[in-house]
């Protein structure tokens, strides 16, 4: 049997024949499991959306686990977790896997958006793929959030404390929010009840709105480095067995991090003070969220003001839901765009400063820092992107992807017999 699939699925047993004929699900996933056509030239940054299922299906898995020795009780919740540590078997492992697997979601999601961001991705006719993301991003980050209280550690309670806090500072619905969120007057067990309970939620709301992402991903088809459309069939490749190899390889590298962390250094991405348990009573001397949320928590803290800080805060992520209208460029991939190119390092460079200043004291020197790249965050998406494509002179563009994998003559030798090899088999197969 060749390894190329053929366009169009053919049930090759009895038993799939018979299935087909009564729920045919094999041949409603084929087209896009096995024969979806995936542009050729895609590189290792593409290989991040199935890394992020993983991560996703390994948080669900581990979470579940943990929940059947977890108890929701702020008496209790610190025990229970030490409980896990110690004496359940493997707890130990399945409690590192996902903490460490919350950090490597946030590490893998922001390489992915980042992509996006250079690529182009966002841009028509992909905006409510974008849009999607979006979504899963701000869900991603409330999961996390909850997530980070269940274990009533000090950094559990008092980063609960602040942020909930916060949200009081919205005008009109902010004391409704703020009484709905804590279940009482101040963080304590119905907020614990409800956090827990939402935590184990939203997974789940992640996951169906991933399946409208990959579904919306899907309709258009992948964009890929040069930001020119797929022309000809020759453009592509059949996701099965090209993809799902290169993902595979790739997500084995990215389980190799993964293990590092859980193996050998499980704490270090978290905070000493969550290892004490919560006390009202003491306040510990800096409150910061896990690494993932602190380019944000640097925006909140950056103004005086605690409304301000909070519509900042949610600014910087509400600016990525109007991205795609905000980028006046025709071209899309920042292959292409050499000002683009700079200003998209630039950004790189503030994200990670906020989110350094985001662990230092809100203080003298850090605050005017802080100050100084929210504005460049909100230049870049409200100034940059919108004025870059009316002035950029940008380089010119490959006729196809073809001709920018195996250059103008079609590629000869053998390249050429490669690449021809493999999209004539699907072709002859049809
Ligand atoms: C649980 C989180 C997520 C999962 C499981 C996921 C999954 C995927 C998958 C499987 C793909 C196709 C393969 C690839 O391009 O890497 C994809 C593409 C894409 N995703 Fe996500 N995604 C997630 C989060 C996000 C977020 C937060 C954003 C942006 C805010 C985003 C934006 C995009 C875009 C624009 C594409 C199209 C890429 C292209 O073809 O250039 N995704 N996603």
């Amino acid at each position: 049997m060749s390894p190329i699939p053929s366009e169009k699925y053919v049930p090759q047993s009895a038993f799939m024949k018979w299935m087909e004929a009564r729920l045919p699900i094999w041949g409603f996933l084929y087209p896009t499991a096995i024969a979806y056509p995936t542009p050729r030239n895609l590189n290792y940054f593409w290989t991040f959306g199935g890394i992020l299922s993983f991560c996703l299906v390994v948080q669900i898995i581990t979470g579940i686990v943990l929940a059947m020795h977890y108890t929701a009780n702020v008496d209790m919740a610190f025990n229970s977790v030490e409980h896990i540590m110690r004496n359940v078997n493997y707890g130990w492992l399945i409690r590192y896997v996902h903490s460490n697997g919350a950090s490597m979601f946030f590490l893998a999601v922001y390489i992915h958006m980042f992509r996006g961001l250079y690529y182009g991705s966002y841009k028509a006719p992909r905006e409510v793929l974008w849009i999607l993301g979006v979504i899963i991003f701000l869900l991603m980050m409330a999961t996390a959030f909850m997530g980070y209280v269940l274990p009533w550690g000090q950094m559990s309670f008092w980063g609960a404390t602040v942020i909930i806090n916060l949200v009081g500072a919205l005008p009109l619905v902010g004391d409704w929010i703020t009484t709905w969120l804590l279940g009482g007057f101040a963080v304590g067990n119905p907020t614990l009840n409800r956090f827990f309970s939402l935590h184990y939620l939203l997974p789940f709301m992640i996951a169906g709105v991933v399946i409208l992402h990959i579904w919306a991903l899907h309709v258009p088809g992948n964009n890929n480095p040069t930001g020119v459309s797929v022309k000809t069939k020759q453009d592509t490749l059949p996701f099965h067995p090209y993809i799902t190899m290169k993902d595979a390889f790739a997500l084995v590298l990215f389980m190799i991090l993964f293990a590092a962390f859980v193996f050998y250094a499980p704490n270090i991405l978290g905070h000493t003070d969550n290892y004490i348990k919560a006390n009202p009573l003491v306040t510990p001397a800096h409150i910061v969220p896990e690494w993932y949320l602190l380019p944000f928590y640097a925006i909140l803290r950056a103004v005086p003001s605690k409304l301000g800080g909070v519509l900042l805060m949610f600014g910087s992520i509400g600016v990525l839901f109007i991205l795609p209208w905000l980028d006046t460029s025709k071209v899309r991939s920042g292959a292409y765009r050499p000002l683009f190119k700079q200003f998209f390092w630039i950004f790189v460079v503030v994200c990670l400063g906020l989110g350094y200043l985001g662990a230092q004291p809100a203080e003298g020197g850090y605050v005017i820092a802080a100050r100084i790249l929210t504005t460049m965050y909100f230049l870049f998406f409200l100034a940059v992107l919108p004025l870059l494509g009316l002035f950029e002179k940008t380089k010119p563009l490959p006729n196809s992807i073809t001709e920018s994998v195996l250059g103008k003559n079609g590629g000869g030798g053998m390249a050429g017999a490669a690449a021809s090899g493999a999209t004539a088999a699907p072709e002859s197969k049809a």
